[in-house]
């Protein structure tokens, strides 16, 4: 099938999201005052930029893990299944946790990373997501922290891919089809 046109419009501004960041941090790093080593753990592949930016705000001692669940594939509508592709390589028995999202859509993805992630019995988790889609949510769920609320549109960038393209942009942008 041949790709449909498209443009991306800003949305989110490098320099927004940088601040927002910063603000996190700080509420963040009071929640896990006192962690011996708080386990971050970035939801592949969108959260790899968030996670980069985020942990090196954090004034906390941290290691990072990662944890790839399957989503969209190539098209703009979630599949509902979720699916583990690649699971923790670290123990999170006993240890505060942060699990840090790209995007809350339906909300099956967190939801279900929730459910498997505490059936291992970590002392403290808690979650981020840097965008929220509330109007599209399927399963009430609600990340503990959250970068922006966004009306239900594509959007890519800072990360998140449209069929794995984009990713690269410093900011977030909207994706707008043009045939
Ligand atoms: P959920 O399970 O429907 O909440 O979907 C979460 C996942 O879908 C996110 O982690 C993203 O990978 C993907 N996703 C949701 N909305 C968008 C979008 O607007 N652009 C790109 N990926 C998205």
């Amino acid at each position: 099938m041949p790709a449909r046109p498209y443009v991306i419009d800003e949305l989110i501004s490098a320099k927004a999201i940088a601040a927002r960041i910063e603000a996190l941090s700080h509420q963040i790093a009071a929640e896990f005052a006192g962690t011996e080593k708080l386990v971050v753990v970035g939801l592949l592949r969108g959260s790899f930029v968030f996670i980069a930016d985020l942990v090196r705000e954090l004034d906390l001692p941290v290691e990072v893990d990662f944890l790839e669940a399957s989503s969209y594939g190539d098209a703009t509508e979630s599949s509902r299944e979720v699916r583990i592709l690649k699971d923790l390589r670290g123990q999170i028995e006993g240890r505060d946790v942060l699990v840090v999202e790209d995007i809350v859509d339906t909300g099956y993805t967190l939801s279900y990373v929730i459910k498997l992630l505490q059936n291992r019995k970590p002392a403290k988790l808690r979650t981020i997501a840097l965008l929220d889609k509330p109007s599209r949510r399927e399963v009430a769920i609600r990340a503990d922290w959250i970068g922006f609320e966004i009306p239900d549109e594509f959007v890519v960038g800072y990360g998140i891919d449209f069929a794995q393209a984009n990713r690269n942009l410093p900011f977030i942008g909207k994706v707008k089809f043009v045939d």
